[in-house]
């Protein structure tokens, strides 16, 4: 079966997703910074498939050799990289007037730098036609107050996406922009709203599966541009 690595996986849109690739019989390694959510997810996903959970930080590029040794541990091969962990920085967000500028850098580190680096790390291993995703967001093309640096990140990080597509055609390169979903870092940015209403993570797997069997033309696709599967 082939292997994927979930960036941010122990909670959100990589956890639904993590068990989205779980259930069709991918092999996963996930990271995340805090051990509990990422031990439990792991715990988890065992029950379906072959799991390396490597708690670590993706703006730590000695991280990344992690991530490939438990790639090794599996079985050396990367059909799917998916950049999905990612930070809002300084909340509440602030207005860029405001915005500190190490702040802003430790943002483009973990949001832009990371995503990059991680796929340099990986590129040698990565199967022939496979799959890089980075999750992206609105952001990215909206001028939201407040969303500087986010938005720069994820706008930069969709440019990257496109270049590393033309200069990797053998492979598919998509930026990926899920909307909104009911998780941490949403609730993060709207600190006194009731999110609610907005959908899980859980809703925007069909769609990434989709794209992962399909596998369409490399470039920037959002959640609701893909139909639901019937
Ligand atoms: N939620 C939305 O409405 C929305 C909208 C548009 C785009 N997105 C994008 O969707 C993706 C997933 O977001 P989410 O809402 O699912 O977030 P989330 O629920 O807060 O989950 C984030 C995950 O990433 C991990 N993580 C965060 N920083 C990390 C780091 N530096 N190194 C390693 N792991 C890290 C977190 O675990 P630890 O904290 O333990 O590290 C957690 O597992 C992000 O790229 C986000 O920008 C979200």
């Amino acid at each position: 079966m082939p292997t994927a690595i979930v960036t941010g996986a122990s909670k959100g849109l990589g956890r639904a997703l993590a068990n989205g690739l779980a259930e069709q019989g991918w092999k996963l390694v996930i990271d995340a910074r805090s051990a509990k959510d990422l031990e439990e997810t792991a715990a988890h996903l065992s029950n379906q498939t072959s799991v390396v959970a490597v708690r670590g930080d993706v703006s730590d590029p000695n991280h990344h050799f992690e991530l490939v040794e438990a790639v090794d541990s599996l079985d050396g091969s990367v059909d799917l990289l998916v950049n999905n962990a990612s930070t809002l920085g300084t909340t509440p967000l602030p207005q860029l007037s405001e915005l500190d500028a190490e702040a802003f850098s430790r943002v483009l580190e973990t949001n832009l730098v990371a995503p990059l680096r991680l796929f340099q790390t990986v590129a040698g291993r990565m199967a022939l036609g496979g799959v890089v995703i980075n999750i992206s967001s609105d952001a990215a093309v909206e001028a939201y107050p407040g969303w500087g640096a986010y938005g720069a990140s994820k706008a930069g990080l969709d440019q990257l996406s496109a270049v590393l597509a033309a200069e990797n055609p053998d492979l598919h390169v998509y930026a990926f922009d899920p909307g909104d979903m009911r998780t941490d870092m949403h609730q993060a940015a709207f600190p006194y709203e009731d999110i609610s209403d907005r959908p899980e993570p859980e809703s925007v797997v069909p769609a990434l599966l989709e794209i992962i069997t399909e596998r369409p033309p490399s470039g920037r696709i959002r959640a609701d541009q893909i139909a639901a599967p019937a």
